[in-house]
């Protein structure tokens, strides 16, 4: 990036079971580079029926460090007005809804990336909600659900709306995360919108990020989700354009150990503490030289104390940083 250049938007992407509020908190403590996260989704219900727990995540006192955008999931637009009135009680000016879920059991339902082959449904349901809710709205979304033109249908009723941004991971719902992005579609969808575009997909390495640049050079808002969980370096290295960190190990670990005790008060059991820890390590394991083999042996124990012990194991004798 050339920091001369315009001034770019690094987003935290919503990972459901990862960038939840503790994460986004131990993150902005040992890492730079992100402006805002867009928090993993709510589901809408009446808010007589939301629990308090549901809030936790987006609670102003759990998200001093770093703005955050609360995202919901739902196609019933009172409930969505209903909690999004909620939240902007609660000081949220924006609120983003989920056009992407790919996974079939929201789909199904016509939720998530399941509404996209309904563009009068999304529109009703525009209609309904952006006059009357208090908050802003934005929209991320993928290309389709079975085809990525599916979207250009959508972009023309986009338009109709005061949108805050529409922030696009270009793949389609059956696609999962298979394939790679669609760059070209991307593309028709930027000619096509009146509001701001935000890419998301994919930004794995600043070769990647360098490249999307190039090619995209009206798009400021960039989204990170999984490369960033792997590598909590990459977003202050694509905003600096250079790698100036000496110590990736020792800072990670500082990063994990927070991460760890943060969870451990919250999590009830060793059991759910583990499963979550396994969950990272899927990620943290990529930027590792050896990290393959920590992450198999992570993955084989079911004791929280064997757990402890490999990873102790791991920072003394063998991690090595790989990127
Ligand atoms: C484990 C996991 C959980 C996710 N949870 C959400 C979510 O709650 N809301 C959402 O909009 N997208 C969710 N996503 C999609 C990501 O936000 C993002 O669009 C996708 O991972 C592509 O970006 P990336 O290549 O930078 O990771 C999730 C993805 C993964 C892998």
């Amino acid at each position: 990036m050339n920091p001369d250049g315009p001034k770019i938007k690094l987003y935290l992407a919503p990972l459901r079971g990862f960038t939840d509020c503790i994460f986004r908190n131990a993150f902005t403590r040992h890492f730079d580079g992100f402006d805002l996260a867009v928090t993993p989704f709510i589901p809408t219900v009446d808010t007589r029926r939301c629990k308090p727990s549901h809030l936790t995540d987006v609670l102003p006192q759990n998200n001093q460090r770093l703005p955050i955008v609360p995202q919901l999931i739902g196609n019933n637009a009172e409930d969505f007005i209903s909690l999004a009135t909620r939240l902007h009680e609660l000081g949220h000016e924006t609120v983003n809804w989920n056009l992407g879920c790919p996974f079939p059991m929201v789909a199904k339902k016509q939720r998530g990336s399941g509404l996209l082959p309904y563009p009068e449904k999304i529109d009703a349901f525009l209609e309904k909600t952006v006059a009357s809710m208090p908050n802003r709205l934005s929209i991320k979304t993928r290309l389709g659900r079975k085809t990525a033109d599916e979207i250009l249908s959508l972009m023309p009723i986009f338009n109709r709306y005061p949108l805050e941004e529409i922030i696009i991971h270009p793949r389609t719902g059956k696609q999962m995360y298979r394939g790679t992005p669609d760059l070209e579609t991307f593309e028709k969808c930027i000619a096509l919108s009146k509001h701001p575009i935000a890419y998301n997909g994919d930004i794995t390495e600043p070769a990647a990020f360098t490249a999307l640049c190039a090619r995209f050079p009206d798009i400021q808002r960039w989204m990170i989700g999984r490369a960033a969980v792997a590598n909590p370096f990459l977003p202050a290295i694509l905003k600096a354009g250079q790698d100036d960190f000496t110590d990736k190990v020792e800072t990670f670990k500082d990063f994990y150990e927070d991460l760890f005790d943060l969870y451990q008060q919250v999590f009830s059991g060793p059991g759910h503490l583990l499963d979550r820890m396994k969950g990272f390590w899927t990620y943290f394991s990529q930027s590792f030289k050896n990290g393959r083999h920590i992450r198999k042996k992570i993955h084989r124990t079911h004791k929280l104390q064997r757990y402890l012990e490999i990873v102790e194991q791991f920072f003394e004798e063998e991690a090595a940083w790989d990127n």
